[in-house]
């Protein structure tokens, strides 16, 4: 069966924990990485690294052997491929590309299938902390293939902003008219919602997108928020996210407005945003790619 999801996902346990072993021996390898400056993509701050390229290279022919037919998407050969009905492993090797380079140890490799533009298998495995996320398509989804997301128990009830704490990222590209965008936003959560509104508890940047949905799934983080993800960032952890019970919503808008509670939230806890609204009978991937 092409879709085995239980086959799949124990196979993308593997892969991941095979991946992490690389990219723990791959750790010398980070400060000759960041003086390679030829290696920088996009602009010095987001840097690939050899050991992105190898665990890619690694991860793509262990699925192309064991699941020929299958569509591959991954951060390091990413030429616009767009996510079909097909079956399609959409991978980031090493997410949180900065923190690896500098040792800061939230770096994870993200490992997701999407079926008919639905995440279907996730897996997030950060080799530094040694915590695996996964989950399958109804059949939940956990911490270390033993605790149960979300690590809180039930879905903690739906919050209002004050008391959140909300993760958000600056993100790679620190260009205009994004940064000012993101700018806004952070105050907007931080510390100037509308009078009579309340700020949110604190905000936190972990430097990794998948890490971030990963923990709000686990209940650490009551919501994330970014502009400019890419597939391959939010696959797997959408996957796990509406696993434990969460919820993936895009924003009319890039930056969010004062009425942050009444606009957005609207009675919901868990906003994972690129900048736009899905557009009808679109799902949230998809929505990802436009
Ligand atoms: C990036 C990280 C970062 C997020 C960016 C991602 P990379 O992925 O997840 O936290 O802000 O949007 O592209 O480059 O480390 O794989």
């Amino acid at each position: 069966n092409e879709v085995d999801l239980d086959a799949i996902l124990a196979f993308a346990i593997n892969l991941a924990q095979d991946a992490g072993k690389m990219i723990r021996d791959g750790q010398a390898k980070r400060f000759a990485s960041e003086a390679a400056s030829e290696d920088a993509k996009l602009n010095s701050v987001d840097l690939v690294t050899e050991v992105d390229k190898a665990v890619q290279e690694f991860i793509e022919k262990a699925i192309s052997e064991a699941y020929p037919e299958h569509k591959f998407i991954g951060e390091e050969t990413y030429a616009g491929e767009k996510i079909t009905d097909a079956p399609t492993w959409i991978i980031d090797p090493i997410d949180g590309t900065t923190n690896f380079i500098h040792g800061f140890p939230m770096v994870c490799t993200s490992i997701g299938l999407a079926h008919k533009g639905v995440p279907v298998v996730g897996v997030i495995y950060n080799p530094f902390m040694d915590q695996l996320y996964s989950a399958a398509k109804g059949r939940g989804a956990y911490l270390n293939q033993t605790q149960k997301l979300p690590l809180t128990g039930k879905a903690k009830p739906l919050l209002s902003l004050g008391h959140a704490l909300i993760g958000v990222e600056y993100g790679s590209n620190r260009l205009s008219p994004g940064l000012p965008s993101k700018v806004r936003t952070f105050q907007t959560l931080a510390a100037d919602v509308k009078e009579g509104g309340k700020m949110a508890h604190s905000l936190r940047s972990l430097g990794s997108a998948a890490i971030n949905i990963a923990v709000v799934a686990s209940g650490g983080l009551d919501m994330y928020w970014e502009i400019g993800c890419w597939p391959w960032d939010v696959t797997a952890g959408i996957c796990i996210l509406h696993e434990a019970g969460g919820a993936v919503f895009g924003s009319k808008t890039s930056s969010l407005s004062g009425d942050v509670d009444a606009d957005l939230i609207a009675g919901r806890k868990y906003l994972l945003m690129r900048g736009m609204a899905p557009a009808e009978g679109e799902t949230a991937l998809q929505t990802q790619q436009r």
